[in-house]
């Protein structure tokens, strides 16, 4: 992860119409890439014949710094891309490339619920490689401790959400709760902050609508693109591209985790997150 993050700061030259989806692994990455995707290409493809019916949606926007399957040149295949691109990263905001947040670019922050995020990053995890086992117990002292992939749950959200509170036209901060409540209100919020809200005559012909049926969780899940074959290949690490999919639900933590973890957890994520106006 490291050296991906420190080759795109030293190749990655950002353009002031990039639109960046930032996440933290397991917030809900493949939604947002696939809602952001279907809203902003909305014009070039027919719902019926669109490229998530046969593209992963990991595969459809990439990220900044970690490299596409097969590619040794990611920075220059980045690069390559036309404008306006669409990428998407897990770095948190203060470790992004020089210049990414000042040259004007938008950014969508994804987040979600620490506890939901921590059971689907276990379950993800203990797939990747074989053998290999995570227990809920040493998943929990890790994450509490601020072991996570890109730093402190806390830390990634707060960087992005203080940024979202002093430039709303800049960074959009979105929850996967909010998403999963009303779709079709953040969809609409989602073209509105991208510059391509949706027309009278979209509403009117059920547009937004298409783009939350074409994104839902069970419409993915039932594509064969995203049953079978392999996102990533990374070392000893197949991503299969099913691994992005799992339950989709709010609130399954409480089928994994002890109720004493979860009042640990909410406790030392409400004392991180005080005073910011941030809750969850
Ligand atoms: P669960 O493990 O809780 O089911 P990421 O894309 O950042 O890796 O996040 C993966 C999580 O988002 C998984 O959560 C996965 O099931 C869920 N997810 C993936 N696609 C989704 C969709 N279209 N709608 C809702 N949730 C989705």
């Amino acid at each position: 992860m490291l050296e991906g993050i420190l080759l795109a700061q030293q190749t990655f030259k950002p353009r002031a119409d990039n639109v960046i989806l930032a996440t933290q692994p397991k917030c809900g990455t493949t939604w947002l890439k696939a809602l952001a995707f279907a809203i902003t290409n909305r014009s070039r493809y027919d719902f019926s014949d669109h490229p998530l019916l046969t593209r992963h949606p990991q595969h459809v926007v990439p990220f900044i710094e970690i490299p596409t399957a097969g590619s040794d040149h990611h920075a220059a295949v980045i690069e390559a891309l036309p404008s306006p691109r669409l990428l998407a990263t897990h770095m948190p905001m203060s470790l992004l490339p020089p210049g990414t947040t000042s040259c004007g670019c938008r950014v969508v922050y994804l987040c979600r619920d620490p506890k939901d995020t921590l059971v689907s990053r276990l379950h993800f995890e203990n797939k990747l490689v074989e053998g290999f086992s995570l227990s809920m117990d040493a998943a929990f002292s890790m994450f509490y401790e601020g072991f996570s992939p890109y730093g402190p749950f806390w830390d990634h959200c707060l960087e992005y959400w203080r940024e979202s509170v002093a430039r709303p036209n800049t960074v959009l901060f979105l929850k996967y709760e909010e998403i999963k409540s009303d779709p079709m209100q953040v969809v609409r919020k989602l073209a509105e902050f991208l510059g391509v809200p949706f027309t009278q005559e979209e509403e009117s012909s059920g547009a937004a609508q298409e783009v939350v049926k074409l994104c839902s969780f069970e419409k993915l899940t039932s594509l064969q693109v995203n049953q079978v074959g392999v996102v990533r290949p990374r070392n000893n690490v197949r991503l299969s591209n099913s691994v992005f999919y799992r339950k989709g639900e709010v609130g399954d933590w409480v089928n994994h985790m002890s109720q004493e973890m979860a009042e640990k957890l909410d406790s030392i994520v409400q004392h991180k997150l005080q005073g910011s106006g941030l809750v969850f």
